[in-house]
């Protein structure tokens, strides 16, 4: 497998071509398997894709399910929560609603709420089934869904989703904890799909995906470092400016 690099003119032709490259996946997906299994992303990078991809797409929606990389752990209709951002800018403008599986966000034991969500997912796929596409962004510390820096989780090697902290920095310091799906998780997609835009995120790209090999010190690495696996990475100019490769 290899790291295969998008670089869009401006955040508008990259959620463009980003909806372009999922419409075709998610078709792809659809006539072999009879269905599309998307991990979405959260932050605020997706919403404009999510909003381009909606107003396109001819997908059979009824065919699609939907899952999450992460969630805060805030109610569903908090401004922070993934959901409502997903709710917002794919859901509300879809012709058919796809089959979701949506991660507590709300649960008052967000252990227990990663527990069910592990479950669900594993029923999901089964033995050998895998997510076709896991859409996913970076962090200004390198951090991707909610897998931080240093943190616990980047260790769990069975489970595919733990309830996690995010540093205070990470969400306006108003919430720490998060679900999150795990490394093993995560490499089970047979494509992820990473989504950058805006000159704040040059340096951590030129980290990640050129600089000293550190997965703990910053996660992304996991998957932008491991030539195992099929790994989009789509930018626009600014974000891109910082690395040597351009393809
Ligand atoms: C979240 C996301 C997180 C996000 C990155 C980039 O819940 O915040 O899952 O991993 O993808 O922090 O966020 P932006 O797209 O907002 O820069």
């Amino acid at each position: 497998m290899a790291l295969y690099l998008s670089i869009s003119p401006d955040p508008a032709t990259l959620a463009e071509r980003a909806a372009e490259v999922l419409e075709v996946l998610g078709g792809k997906a659809i006539e072999t398997y009879g269905r599309f299994i998307l991990c979405l992303a959260g932050g605020n990078t997706p919403r404009a894709l999510y909003e381009q991809w909606a107003k396109q797409s001819s997908l059979d929606w009824g065919r699609v399910v939907l899952l999450f990389g992460d969630e805060r752990c805030v109610p569903p209709d908090d401004p922070r929560s993934n959901y409502r951002m997903v709710a917002e800018s794919l859901l509300a403008t879809l012709p058919n609603q796809p089959y979701m599986l949506r991660m507590e966000g709300e649960a008052e034991d967000p252990a227990q709420a990663a527990l069910n969500y592990d479950h669900a997912l594993r029923e999901l796929l089964g033995q050998q089934g895998a997510i076709h596409v896991a859409l996913l962004g970076v962090g200004p510390d390198g951090h991707t869904a909610s897998l931080f820096p240093g943190s616990d989780a980047l260790r769990e090697g069975s489970a595919f989703c733990v309830r996690t902290d995010a540093p205070a920095s990470a969400a306006g310091g108003r919430e720490v904890s998060r679900l999150t799906l795990t490394v093993p998780a995560l490499r089970r997609a047979r494509k992820l799909m990473f989504l950058a835009a805006g000159a704040e995120k040059a340096d951590v790209l030129q980290r990640v995906v050129e600089g000293p090999l550190d997965p703990e010190s910053m996660p992304a690495q996991f998957f932008l470092r491991d030539e195992r696996l099929n790994v989009n990475l789509l930018m626009d100019e600014a974000a891109a400016a910082n690395l040597s490769r351009r393809e």
